[in-house]
């Protein structure tokens, strides 16, 4: 299923393209993809080139290291997120290696690096979505995660399902349409809160 962006700019394919379903096909992920997705992440750009970002990465073929991942997953998320390919836990350096100061950009630099693992997905027939809903303390224990890292999110990866996968419940989700807020709101100029005046002349606002 596809639910691309309705926009009346112009947005590169993979952009607008790229959403986050719950239906999953369970189709393994080939390595070659996956390294990809990964080589992907490892080139965003970074405070410092400081590449805050760490993933532990559960492949849906490897039974056991899959199933640890899914078992950090809130129910609600566990539900859909067991028919990925593969989750990866995303967690960000809480200082710079550099000067040990506290790092205030990690989780932007790491939301960056998911940002181009979930472009590269797209662009290889994949999905991708995240999730804030994990056990922190659990992943901290099943995976020894050291104290300067913080796990931020659980990734689903995978091909894409149909509707009919998910469980009732879900399957109206799956197929309501994207919103957005509109650029009026989200972009001032001059002072904050006033859009730009293109934006408000087009209607947006
Ligand atoms: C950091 C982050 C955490 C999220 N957590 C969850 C989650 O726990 N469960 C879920 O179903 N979706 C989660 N989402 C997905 C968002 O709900 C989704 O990206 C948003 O509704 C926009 O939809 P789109 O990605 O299809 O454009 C999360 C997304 C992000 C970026």
């Amino acid at each position: 299923m596809d639910k691309p962006a309705h926009t009346d700019q112009q947005l590169h394919p993979l952009i607008r393209d790229r959403w986050s379903p719950r239906a999953f096909s369970c189709q393994p992920i080939e390595d070659t993809a996956l390294y990809s997705l990964l080589e992907a992440a490892r080139w965003a750009p970074s405070c410092f080139n400081e590449q805050p970002w760490r993933f532990v990465v559960a492949s849906r073929q490897d039974e056991a290291a899959f199933g640890k991942l899914l078992s950090c997953l809130n129910e609600s998320n566990r539900r859909w997120a067991q028919r990925a390919g593969v989750l990866v836990l995303a967690t960000a350096s809480k200082s710079f290696a550099r000067n040990g100061k506290p790092n205030r950009h990690a989780l932007h630099d790491l939301g960056l690096a998911v940002a181009q693992l979930s472009i590269q997905a797209t662009a290889l027939g994949l999905r991708v979505h995240q999730m804030a809903g994990f056990s922190i303390e659990r992943v901290r224990e099943l995976y020894g995660i050291p104290d300067a890292f913080d796990p931020v999110t659980v990734i689903a990866i995978g091909y894409p399902g149909v509707p009919d996968d998910l469980p009732e419940d879900l399957r109206d989700r799956e197929t309501q349409q994207r919103e957005r807020k509109p650029l009026a709101e989200i972009a001032f100029v001059g002072v904050w809160d006033q859009p730009m005046p293109a934006l408000v002349t087009k209607g947006e606002k």
